[in-house]
């Protein structure tokens, strides 16, 4: 058995996984959210696992759950928790995979009561949240750093940008196009794009095999 260890090729290699949604409070009993399940982060996180590597997996509110005992699970409900969960990790890991959906606005001011039921129209005000994929990329040293991109329109291009402006070495394109891709689908149609604009299509997968993909794409970055 500890040979079969020694020869996983992620053994010496520490990654952090983002997944899930992020929810942003309104009150003390709503808040702002979306879709995404935590499906695809935390398949990476299990196929990062079997292949020998020790996970940090910070998680917006999902209903899956680890039993690898080389996955770390950190859960965390606000973009700015799961801001403060990646600092705490990233000078200590080799590989960062952003494919939390984190919400881009929260509300400016977050009621201390519920909000009472008043007028015909209720406007709230948001703000910006911290974009922590860039951040990572600001302090990156020798990190492999992956992100996603949700485009409907000019995909490539968009992605492209996402790469220069985030640092990243690797975007994984998630299209929402296709039949059957994206929330709360088994499914993904992603196209890879690396730092020196490499484009590589991938066929509709399952989210599995699409977790497979991006975890190869980092033991081949590791053996070239
Ligand atoms: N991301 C992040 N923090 C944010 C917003 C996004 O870490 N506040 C990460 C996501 O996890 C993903 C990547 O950035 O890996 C791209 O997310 P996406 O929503 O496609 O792009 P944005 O930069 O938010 O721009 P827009 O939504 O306007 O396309
Ligand atoms: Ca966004």
């Amino acid at each position: 058995e500890d040979d079969l260890l020694s020869k996983l090729p992620l053994r010496n290699k520490t990654i952090l996984i983002t997944a899930g949604p992020t929810y942003e409070p309104i009150d003390p009993v709503r808040f702002i959210g979306n879709r995404s399940t935590g499906k695809m982060g935390f398949d990476i996180a299990e196929e990062a696992a079997s292949k020998g590597a020790q996970v940090i997996l910070i998680s917006g509110p999902s209903s899956f759950n680890v039993k690898m005992k080389n996955i770390t699970l950190v859960r965390v409900e606000t973009a700015e928790e799961m801001y403060k969960a990646c600092h705490q990790f990233f000078d200590k890991v080799d590989v960062a995979i952003a494919s939390a959906a984190v919400a881009d606005y929260k509300p400016k001011n977050v009621e201390s009561q519920k909000i009472k039921k008043k007028d015909a129209t209720l406007t709230l005000e948001l703000e910006k949240t911290k974009d922590i994929l860039a951040s990572l990329g600001q302090v990156k040293k020798n990190q492999f750093l992956i992100g996603f991109a949700l485009e409907t329109e000019n995909e490539i291009e968009h992605a492209k940008q996402k790469i220069e402006k985030k640092n990243l070495d690797l975007i994984v394109l998630n299209s929402l196009n296709d039949k059957g891709a994206g929330f709360g689908h088994p499914t993904n149609k992603v196209t890879f794009i690396d730092k020196l604009g490499t484009i590589e299509p991938m066929d509709l997968k399952s989210k599995e095999e699409v977790a497979i993909d991006i975890i190869n794409k980092i033991i081949t970055h590791y053996n070239a």
